[in-house]
């Protein structure tokens, strides 16, 4: 052994024995408290070395930093301890399930809605008298957006929140909320929530004593007495609201300084740097999960550290205080899994879930679920331009995942449809970067011409040229501008395509609440106040309970949505090559308007499906021999349950048609 390794093994002992020191002291201080049993000490033993490990290196160089590790192991221990019962048998049955390899949200066949509580039915309670809505949908993961007080006025759809475990009165209260996830886990579902970690309301009591001069709350976000530091962070980080938040600070009078606010003025940046802050949050994260919650949402996750001269995007210090969180949350609640919302570069993205090891060995525990953003823009591209050259080719090359996470994919959510596409791919398939992102934006603006889409441009950048896109699914499907029935006969087959696609191309299904009517853009927005200024208002619709009705009747759009998004999750549950990690692999189908992929099931026992997709609103074939051996020469279409139609050893698919093709 060389020196150097013979120093570096000679400080792994030497940190291991402190952090076995570190863990005695600690264990024997908590022994004398309540509610520690031998499965949480079992527990924290397991996870310490890591919590020591990450926790010194973020904050190694605060003063004092055993009494953080200690009071940390104590939050640890309350938080345990006011887990009810009941979510510590769940978290041991989750805990020895994925033990062998089968976590819960792996459970084949799962999906996910998404909705804003009050917009969907009223409150909290209200929300669970609907729940057979979404049995019959087929929901068994269900997202609920932010329900906790937050800021007066426009509050960013809840994402500025002024009390992280109060939930607002409107929504209803603690027991509204814990009654509904008894509920749902007595449905056999699951509740989503969001952490909103990145940054808290300026009306929060935190902000509010910072405002009274209190050093202490000052000390938890980033505030600076002058220009100096804002303009050194300035010259590198990008804009997420241009438009109506320039700049990523805003002047606060009572502060008589700048405090970083990277999305809204009323959303002040939290300073993680701050151990005190980290504590906070970790009692917080703790706190929902007592509540019931099974998944939370990380929100703005990629934000969560700051360096200036950097964008402050997907540092690595964020990657570890995930890490550090799920090491504490794995000791209190190991049943709660993490969805990481980072909206950024594929390759980014899926750091989230596997990061590496420290030192860039084996696999660290961060986040299980990520949303597919890089698949929802690709999807988006493709029905825009007809061609699947860049899906195929992105989706082709994306990193497969480390066994033990999933995608969550989807083709809308509440937030817009930002253009994030790898340049090099969109010159490799033929298409010059900047103009092809002119014409998307063209495109779903409805300006291009011809264009069936009816959408707006969202936080258009004057200087940089750059915008995301608004509108419901239907909507920039073309059902808001189609004429004749032909026209709406395309704009619902659209839908049936994104949607059949997110279904079985990978990871775990999401609807986003409205789409199963094929509701279209909501231009109410635009006379309340609060929404106004946010373009996004337009596809976040209340659920309209009089269109619902209406898919118990034939023939009407909201009745062949609904149904078409049913059958695509009923059929996907019993099909092992389309669960959520099996794997896949892009077939080239030899027409440039035809998506072909191969899911893989887990095991070799399963039959293979073929996934073939038309772009076009015209007829399409690709040869039977592109599927490979073992599909015969007349597939059957699990998804009509015929055989697919052939002729002359082609396989056709009308137009925008999708089939589920299987292994003979
Ligand atoms: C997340 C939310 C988005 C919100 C932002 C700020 O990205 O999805 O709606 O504007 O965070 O919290
Ligand atoms: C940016 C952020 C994302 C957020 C969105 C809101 O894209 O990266 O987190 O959802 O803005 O529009």
């Amino acid at each position: 052994m060389d020196p150097a390794s013979a120093a570096r093994s000679g400080n792994r002992v030497l940190e291991a024995q402190s952090t076995r020191g570190l863990l005695l002291s600690t264990a024997s201080r908590l022994a004398s408290f309540p509610g520690g049993d031998a499965t949480f000490f079992s527990r924290l033993g397991f996870r310490y070395g890591t919590i020591v490990e990450t926790f010194r290196r973020l904050y190694g160089s605060v003063p004092e930093v055993e009494g953080y590790l200690e009071r940390l192991a104590l939050i640890l221990l309350e938080c345990y301890r006011d887990r009810p019962d009941r979510l510590k048998d769940s978290d041991s049955r989750r805990e020895k399930a994925q033990a062998q390899g089968r976590a819960w949200f792996l459970e084949p066949g799962l999906t996910a809605y998404m909705a804003y509580a009050d917009r969907f039915a009223g409150n909290l309670e209200g929300f669970r008298r609907r729940l057979p809505w979404l049995k019959e949908l087929g929901i068994d993961i269900v997202h609920l957006m932010p329900f906790f007080r937050s800021h007066e006025g426009n509050n960013d759809g809840g994402y500025a929140v002024s009390d992280y475990l109060g939930i607002d009165p409107r929504f209803g209260d603690r027991d509204s909320l814990v009654g509904l996830a008894d509920e749902l886990h007595e449905k056999g579902m699951f509740l989503a929530a969001d952490l909103v970690l990145n940054h808290s309301s300026d009306d929060h009591a935190w902000a509010l004593a910072a405002k009274a001069g209190e050093g202490k709350y000052r000390s938890y976000y980033y505030v600076y007495p002058d220009r100096e530091m804002p303009d050194r962070f300035e010259s590198a980080m990008p804009q997420v609201f241009p438009e109506t938040a320039p700049g990523n600070f805003t002047f606060v009078p009572e502060l008589d300084a700048w405090v970083m606010t990277v999305f809204h003025d009323f959303q002040w940046d939290l300073n993680w740097s701050n151990p005190e802050v980290f504590l906070e949050m970790l009692r917080i994260l703790l706190g929902l999960a007592n509540m019931g919650v099974d998944l939370l949402r990380l929100d703005a996750v990629p934000y969560l550290w700051k360096k200036p001269g950097t964008s402050c995007q997907n540092l690595e210090e964020a990657h570890v205080i995930v890490r550090l969180l799920k090491a504490c949350a794995d000791i209190v609640a190991p049943g709660v899994a993490f969805l990481a919302e980072a909206i950024v570069q594929p390759s980014e993205i899926v750091r989230y879930l596997d990061s590496g090891g420290l030192a860039g060995e084996a696999r660290v525990e961060e986040c299980q679920l990520a949303y597919h953003a890089s698949l929802m823009a690709l999807l988006w591209e493709a029905l825009a331009t007809r061609k699947v050259g860049l899906l195929s080719a992105t989706f082709g090359s994306e990193t497969r995942l480390p066994p033990g996470t999933a995608w969550l994919s989807y083709a809308r959510c509440h937030d817009d449809i930002g253009l994030g596409y790898d340049e090099a791919k969109i010159r490799e398939v033929g298409f010059t970067p900047g103009p092809h992102r002119r014409f998307l934006l063209d495109f779903y603006s409805g300006r291009f011409p011809g264009s069936f889409a009816r959408g707006r441009l969202f936080m258009e950048n004057p200087v940089t040229g750059d915008a995301r896109i608004s509108g419901t699914c239907a909507s920039l499907c073309g059902l808001e501008s189609a004429v004749d029935g032909e026209e709406t006969e395309l704009a619902l087959r659209r839908i049936e395509l994104l949607y059949g696609l997110v279904s079985s191309l990978v990871g775990i299904p999401m609807v986003f609440s409205g789409d199963e009517l094929a509701s279209l853009n909501d231009y109410g927005y635009q006379s309340e106040a609060e929404h106004a200024e946010d373009n996004r208002w337009m596809h976040r619709p209340r659920m309209d309970w009089e269109a619902a009705e209406r898919k118990a009747a034939e023939g009407t759009r909201e009745a062949r949505i609904f149904h078409s998004i049913r059958h695509f999750f009923s059929l996907r549950r019993g099909i092992p090559a389309l669960a959520q990690d099996a794997g896949f692999r892009v077939l080239a189908s030899g027409s440039e308007n035809v998506l072909l992929v191969q899911r893989c099931p887990r095991s070799e026992d399963e039959r293979r499906v073929a996934v073939a997709a038309n772009f076009s609103p015209e007829e399409r074939a690709f040869p039977l021999a592109a599927l490979g051996p073992g599909f015969g020469q007349s597939p059957l279409d699990l998804l009509s349950g015929r055989a697919v139609t052939t002729f002359g050893g082609m396989a056709i698919l009308p137009a925008y048609g999708l089939s589920w093709l299987a292994e003979a």
